[in-house]
């Protein structure tokens, strides 16, 4: 087994841990599904783009979308990253440290 997840298989069996991790993994999913929007509206603006509509939008329906679902994909990854600062951190020192 890779040394991250014997880690993980570690702290799973901590209680208090297991929580938080619990927390994150719910956290994870939320921005995955949210990622398969980002997929789907992209296609739509590239297709929209070339026929002129896609799923009934037309280029600039799914530009004033894509706007907006990026204000929602920036709260998302914001609060991602502010739930993996440390590690985040960890990896920059790694890096310029
Ligand atoms: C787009 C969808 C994304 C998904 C589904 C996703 C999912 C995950 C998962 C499953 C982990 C490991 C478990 C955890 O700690 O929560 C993780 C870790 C992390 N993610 Fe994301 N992530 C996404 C986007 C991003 C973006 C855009 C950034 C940076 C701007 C980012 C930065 C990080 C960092 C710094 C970590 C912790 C360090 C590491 O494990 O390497 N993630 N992410």
């Amino acid at each position: 087994m890779d040394p991250i997840a014997k880690i993980f298989e570690e702290a799973k069996k901590n209680p208090k841990m297991r929580k938080k991790l619990k927390i994150k993994a719910a956290f994870s999913l939320v921005l995955f599904i949210a990622f398969l929007g980002v997929i789907l509206i992209t296609i739509g603006t590239f297709v929209s783009a070339r026929n002129g509509s896609f799923l009934g939008m037309d280029h600039l329906d799914f530009l004033k979308l894509r706007a907006k679902y990026g204000l929602l994909m920036m709260a998302l990854i914001l609060t991602h990253l502010a739930m993996n600062w440390n590690m985040m951190k960890k990896e920059l020192e790694l890096l310029f440290g």
